[in-house]
């Protein structure tokens, strides 16, 4: 059993845009050992594509171990067309699922929040998504992505069969449904479940196992289940309806793309991937920015480092139990956006642009 270590963080920066995003992030960090007196100890490594190239794996085998004893890992983001033709076993988002499913990160928070300096930003008229605050909770470790019997195999009359299993058991379900009833205990106090209970028994078998939940753990939690294709047709009618949205591993990776587009740019929303916590209070976990490693706008400087930001801001909180560093680092980022700084990304009339590095030292001198 590898121990964790305290206060120990991991940057796996990655492909694309991750590396200069990350570097963001390293600057903020700094920032907090020499002006808050924290010792935070910094080590950083390859995952995704560009270990590939220099290792021929997604992820080495001691980066993997380095990642299961530090407290928090802050990854950037992996992948790239260089990578796409790749085996299956060697794509660099393998190095992503291994560290979730691996380091055991069963619960997957991604929240959505408009900025009220950005509602034009949203494709949907203001009044839809102004004042939006989801959070949605995906079950990261199981269901399709990790079921078997999975593969791509030949069948009798010549053809190819490709096969991926979905399962959830009581228990996997029942984990991340506590992690969202106790969210919502201290947001609005609201969680909707979605599945396809209509078509799928693992989807009955959810929505099951969150109703006894529901009223064996949590009657004071308002509960409704929706079904997934419905919850992402109200996500565009009336997302305001919804306080946390609980879901598994496929319909959340969907959702919350969708959700995250409500708030006008996925350069803004972090996202936290949290394990148990051990006996001794312990947990393990990541954080990444929403985004992708953008390989369109790699090297310009023009990437947007908020989410990463926010990300780090999220492991202050859940992770490292710095509640009020936590509070500041956010409030800088809403500082620096109502000074009317915005990276390419988030650009309107009036505004003014700046590179990813700007944006990093503008975030970094409001915390001063
Ligand atoms: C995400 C991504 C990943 C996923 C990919 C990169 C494997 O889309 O984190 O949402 O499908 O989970
Ligand atoms: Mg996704």
């Amino acid at each position: 059993m590898i121990k964790i270590k305290k206060r120990k963080i991991l940057l796996l920066p990655g492909d694309g845009i991750g590396p200069e995003v990350i570097q963001e992030v390293k600057k903020v960090i700094q920032w907090f050992n020499s002006n808050k007196s924290l010792d935070f100890e910094i080590d950083q490594d390859l995952a995704g594509g560009c270990s590939f190239d220099k290792h021929g794996t997604p992820i080495t085998d001691e980066v993997f171990y380095k990642a299961l004893e530090c407290e928090v890992v802050m990854l950037g983001a992996v992948g790239g067309p260089k990578w796409d033709n790749l085996d299956f076993s060697k794509k660099p988002e393998r190095a992503l699922l291994k560290l979730r499913k691996e380091l055991k990160l069963f619960a997957n928070l991604r929240p959505a929040i408009c900025f009220e300096q950005l509602v034009d930003a949203s494709t949907l008229k203001p009044e839809i998504v102004s004042g939006l605050d989801i959070m949605i909770v995906r079950e990261l470790t199981g269901g399709i992505y990790f079921g078997e019997p999975r593969g791509i195999k030949p069948i009798e009359n010549g053809e190819r069969k490709g096969v991926n299993t979905h399962t959830y058991t009581t228990s996997e379900i029942v984990r991340v449904a506590k992690v969202a009833f106790d969210l919502a205990k201290k947001r609005s106090n609201k969680v909707t479940s979605c599945e396809k209970s209509n078509v799928m028994e693992a989807g009955q078998l959810w929505r099951e196992e969150v109703q006894e939940l529901h009223d064996k753990e949590y009657k004071d939690v308002e509960l409704s289940h929706m079904l997934a294709d419905n919850c992402a047709m109200q996500l565009l009618k009336n997302p305001k309806q919804f306080d946390v949205i609980v879901t598994d591993n496929l319909f959340g990776d969907m959702l919350s793309d969708q959700a995250s587009m409500l708030t006008g740019s996925l350069g803004l929303l972090p996202s936290a991937s949290l394990g148990a916590k051990n006996k001794d209070g312990e947990m393990r976990a990541m954080y990444e920015p929403i985004h992708g490693s953008a390989p369109d706008i790699v090297g310009q400087g023009i990437a947007n480092p908020i989410a990463s930001i926010l990300s780090f801001a999220m492991a202050l909180r859940y992770s490292l139990d710095l509640d009020n560093e936590a509070d500041a680092l956010e409030k800088a980022v809403q500082d620096v956006l109502n000074d009317g700084l915005r990276t390419k990304d988030i650009i309107s009339e009036g505004m003014k642009e700046v590179s990813t590095s700007v944006m990093g030292d503008a975030i970094i001198s409001k915390l001063q």
